[in-house]
């Protein structure tokens, strides 16, 4: 395992899940982008397509030497100027990196280039940020397992950005960290609106589903953010 594998590990369930929530299956080339030593590459060839071609690409060598698993392609190449052609790729992900890249509109121009029309991007982030935590009727559920967008603009500069360079379908999903070792549910239900959120509740709870019990006062907490977007199709 290398740096990032260990530091990410206790959250390695969740962020996998809010990965595959935010991506189409079936990808036929999947590209993932400033891939580290590639661990999180075979979850990326879990949602393509049996067979598909999976490719992690990273500028340093020492990391993309780490590691080689089957069926995957490696590539070192600077995300700034990616070494493959025009509306090629079905899917990419980048997770952790988007901060450190020199000039991120640049490399989501790149994005775009090299995804098909309609293609997915999903990027993952996580750090500290502001919010206001949404307390439910005991004992409710969603009655869908795929987060709504968050409230208060949660994650709003990022969106923008991925919108401002062209992408269409543009979605945001967050998750609370500290819940990662319980269901993804439990992290990002704090984080949705009444308005965005459809709830049931069990036999015998208490409370009013679809309307948080109390909105908590602004607070930081550790927050994964996970954005996606389409290239337009025309
Ligand atoms: C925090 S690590 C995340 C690695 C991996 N995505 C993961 O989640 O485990 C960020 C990675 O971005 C890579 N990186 C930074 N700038 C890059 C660039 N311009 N082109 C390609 N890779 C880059 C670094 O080498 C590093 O492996």
């Amino acid at each position: 395992m290398n740096d990032y594998a260990v530091l990410h590990e206790p959250y390695a369930a969740l962020v996998r899940v809010a990965l595959r929530q935010a991506s189409p299956e079936g990808a036929v080339v999947a590209l993932d982008l400033a891939a580290g030593d590639g661990h999180k590459t075979t979850w990326l060839a879990s949602v393509a397509q049996p067979g598909a071609w999976v490719l992690a690409l990273d500028h340093d060598r020492t990391q993309i030497a780490c590691r080689k698993s089957s069926g995957v392609a490696y590539l070192v190449a600077d995300a700034h100027h990616l070494p493959l052609g025009t509306a090629q790729v079905d899917l990419i992900w980048c997770i952790a990196a988007l901060h450190l890249f020199a000039d991120r509109a640049g490399v989501l121009d790149e994005i775009q280039r090299t995804l098909r029309p309609r293609g997915t991007v999903v990027l993952a982030v996580a750090g500290d940020y502001w919010i206001r935590r949404r307390t439910w009727p005991a004992g409710s559920v969603p009655s869908a397992m795929q987060p709504p967008e968050p409230a208060d603009d949660l994650g709003g500069t990022l969106r923008r950005t991925v919108e401002e360079r062209g992408f269409a379908d543009v979605r945001i999903a967050a998750y609370l960290l500290e819940a990662a070792d319980q269901a993804i549910e439990v992290a990002w239900m704090p984080l949705v609106d009444a308005a965005t959120v459809q709830l049931k509740t069990v036999s015998g709870a208490t409370g009013v589903p679809g309307l948080p019990v109390n909105i908590g006062e602004p607070e930081i907490a550790a927050v994964l953010l996970i954005v996606s977007g389409r290239k337009r199709a025309g």
